[in-house]
């Protein structure tokens, strides 16, 4: 039988780092420490260094990054934050979690926040405290475009890097133009965790010292409250398993990532099949390889899987025309109003795009879409 070619395959990562892991596990379970040890502390440094950033913060998830990163920032009930309708739920989630208002406007031809619409949103519905745009699917968004953005809006930057860990704008890191942006080590995301956690990273100690008691009960030492903060850590064992495995071989993976979606940018030829292009100026990192497809998204599936082949969609709902957005107290905002948005919606598939994809699956993948009848 024909192996199905997966969307990521966490069992050949375990087997490649099978030794390393449980050494890992081993150096944990022998310390004798289980939380906010050395293991944190060393990944958290690790972490900023390989990103060129100053200081990183581990926390439970990526949703809380985001959380944290807000409310070190100073973030108030009622301010309003300016993002994307083309994202995972979690980064408006967060907005809402800590009494923002989100402001949605239409993303680019690549999938990323339009600042000309953002522009366009701003004037027409008054002032912004926050922009909070979203790396997708690998590709950078132009930092320099953001922070002028800002600039004239006053606003605070916070960039969402969570599928963007090591993509590089105008030659920049993602996130370097934040006071404090967030990323993700969901077991998918380019530096995936074998569990949840996620980080913030800064370049400034404050804010760095804050996020640490922010995600600690708001802890300035122990059984001090200088703040209500939440119980966010990330724990010693999967800071070990990231700093000991993931981590080191994350610029090998990104490269093989990078390897596999230019074979498929020069194989994918189908009149149907469209590939977003790159924002200018991103050395991208491919978390997912989007094609849209015009017509008959859910045959082209369905043709994919009937080849052994796997695919996904991302997103098929926008956020504002989400049911949660009611209980929030907030407008359902119909997806008509973000016409780009909408038309990834309807017609975007995610091909497998993962760094123990063999050259081989990569080809049948190609194969399948050219060989497409639809
Ligand atoms: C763009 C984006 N932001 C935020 C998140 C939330 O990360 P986590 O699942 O670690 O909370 C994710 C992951 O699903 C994501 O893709």
């Amino acid at each position: 039988m024909v192996q199905m070619v997966q969307l990521a395959d966490f069992k050949a990562a375990w087997e490649e780092g099978r030794e390393q892991y449980l050494a890992a596990v081993e150096r944990v379970g022998r310390s004798g420490w289980l939380i906010l040890g050395a293991e944190v502390a060393e990944f958290e440094a690790a972490l900023a260094r390989a990103w060129g950033l100053e200081h990183a913060v581990g926390v439970a998830s990526g949703l809380d990054a985001l959380e944290i990163a807000f409310r070190a920032l100073g973030a108030q009930p009622g301010q309003r934050f300016l993002t994307t309708p083309l994202s995972a739920f979690a980064t408006t989630l967060a907005i809402l979690r800590v009494g923002g208002v989100p402001v949605f406007a239409d993303v680019d031809p690549s999938g990323l926040l339009d600042l000309d619409a953002a522009e366009q949103v701003a004037r027409a519905q008054g002032p912004i405290d926050f922009v909070v745009p979203v790396h997708l699917f690998g590709h950078a968004g132009s930092l320099s475009r953001l922070e002028a953005f800002c600039h004239r809006h006053g606003a605070r930057l916070v960039e969402d890097c969570a599928q963007a860990i090591g993509a590089r704008s105008e030659g920049r890191p993602v996130g370097s133009a934040s006071a404090a942006c967030a990323t993700s080590f969901y077991p998918t995301k380019n530096l995936g965790a074998l569990g949840d956690g996620g980080a913030l990273l800064t370049g400034s100690c404050e804010l760095r010292d804050v996020a640490r008691q922010l995600r600690d009960y708001g802890q300035r030492e122990k059984y001090v409250h200088a703040r209500l903060g939440l119980n966010s850590r990330l724990d010693e064992l999967q800071a070990a398993l990231l700093r000991s495995v993931q981590l080191p071989a994350l610029a090998r993976q990104t490269e093989r990532r990078r390897a596999l979606a230019a074979r498929y940018l020069a194989g994918i030829h189908h009149p149907r099949l469209e590939i977003p292009p790159c924002p200018e100026g991103s050395e991208s990192v491919w978390h997912l390889f989007p094609v849209l497809v015009q017509r008959d998204r859910e045959r082209f599936r369905q043709h994919l899987l009937a080849q052994g082949i796997a695919s996904a969609v991302h997103y098929p709902l926008l956020i504002p025309a989400q049911e949660a957005m009611e209980a929030a107290g907030q407008p359902r905002l119909p997806a008509e109003a973000f016409p780009r948005a909408q038309r990834f919606a309807e017609t975007e598939v995610s091909l497998p795009l993962h760094p123990h994809l063999s050259d081989e699956d990569c080809e049948r993948v190609i194969a399948a879409c050219n060989g497409w009848e639809g």
